[in-house]
């Protein structure tokens, strides 16, 4: 349960723990965001993440709130202060609470940090690792700057729920060529029945995920066949095997999608290996 949440400068108890009716993030989602996993009392590839922030940041020209230093320390008392020691540190920094105008508000206006923890038993993630998940197909319907992680996410909650209405724990964005972009909250990837590694080359069209940089590092490493390439839908229906990555999942392994079984419907050894070796490769950070 989280306890205490960081706003604004204070450490306030999670029922008291509010920002402005006129803040950005609540009216034009005009704020981005990090999820940052927690395994074991450590931050997991704290530095990747603080890139990402710094980057999101300028893409849309929010002033920096402070150093990722401080961002750091933010975290870490949050982490300590909720006694989490594993599960995620979520980070929201909106471009300020100001009059509703569509316009920037002047620079008098500071940017709203957010920073909350909230533990989820590692066991549980595991032992989901082993059943693997079932994914839903949507079209593809976000804005064309999915590169920026930012609290835009309706077009991912609706995705998200059709897909639990169908039984499946993730959509997978799908572009109007049938080629599938990547989850609704995580990056999407295949093994084809050659054993090659395919998931979507960066760009514009997807997040540039954390989990998925890490794990590109664990694959040349091993020295595993990667190709950065966006893939068919169909492709995926008939690859070998499919897993999705992100900060709260590492590698999850997707058995079925759409309702057809993914290879025999069980979570295959690729990405079984690549859970398994993920943590021996990411950055680790005490807490
Ligand atoms: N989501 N793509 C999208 C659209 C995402 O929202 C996420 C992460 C990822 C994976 O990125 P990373 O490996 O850096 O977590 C890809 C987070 C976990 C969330 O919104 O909760």
């Amino acid at each position: 349960m989280t306890r205490i949440v960081y706003v604004n400068g204070r450490y306030v108890p999670y029922a008291d723990a509010a920002v402005h009716v006129e803040d950005r993030g609540f009216q034009f989602a005009d704020a981005i965001y990090e999820v940052c996993e927690v395994r074991d009392g450590s931050l997991i590839d704290e530095a990747r993440h603080m890139a990402r922030l710094e980057r999101s940041l300028a893409e849309l020209q929010i002033r920096r709130p402070m150093t990722a230093a401080a961002l750091g320390h933010v975290m870490r008392q949050v982490i300590r202060r909720n006694r989490v020691r594993d599960g995620l540190v979520y980070l929201q920094v909106s471009r300020g609470a100001a009059p509703r105008d569509f316009s920037f508000p002047g620079p008098d206006v500071p940017p709203t940090v957010v920073c909350l923890a909230q533990s989820i038993s590692a066991a549980h993630r595991d032992l989901k690792a082993l059943s693997g998940i079932a994914v839903k197909s949507m079209p593809d319907i976000r804005w064309q700057r999915r590169d920026i992680k930012t609290v835009m996410l309706l077009p991912a909650c609706l995705a998200k729920e059709a897909a639990r209405k169908d039984g499946a724990r993730e959509a997978w964005f799908v572009d109007a060529e049938g080629f599938v972009t990547e989850g609704a909250s995580s990056n999407a990837w295949i093994i084809d029945q050659g054993g090659a590694v395919i998931t979507r080359q960066l760009g514009l069209d997807i997040l540039p995920g954390v989990t998925r940089a890490t794990l590109l590092d664990v694959l040349a490493e091993e020295k595993m066949q990667l190709i950065e390439r966006p893939f068919l839908l169909s492709e995926a229906y008939a690859a070998r095997e499919a897993f999705i990555t992100s900060a709260t999942q590492t590698v999850m392994p997707v058995v079925r999608i759409d309702g057809r079984p993914v290879g025999d419907g069980r979570p295959g050894p690729v990405a079984a290996k690549l859970r398994q070796k993920f943590h021996h490769f990411a950055a680790i950070s005490s807490a």
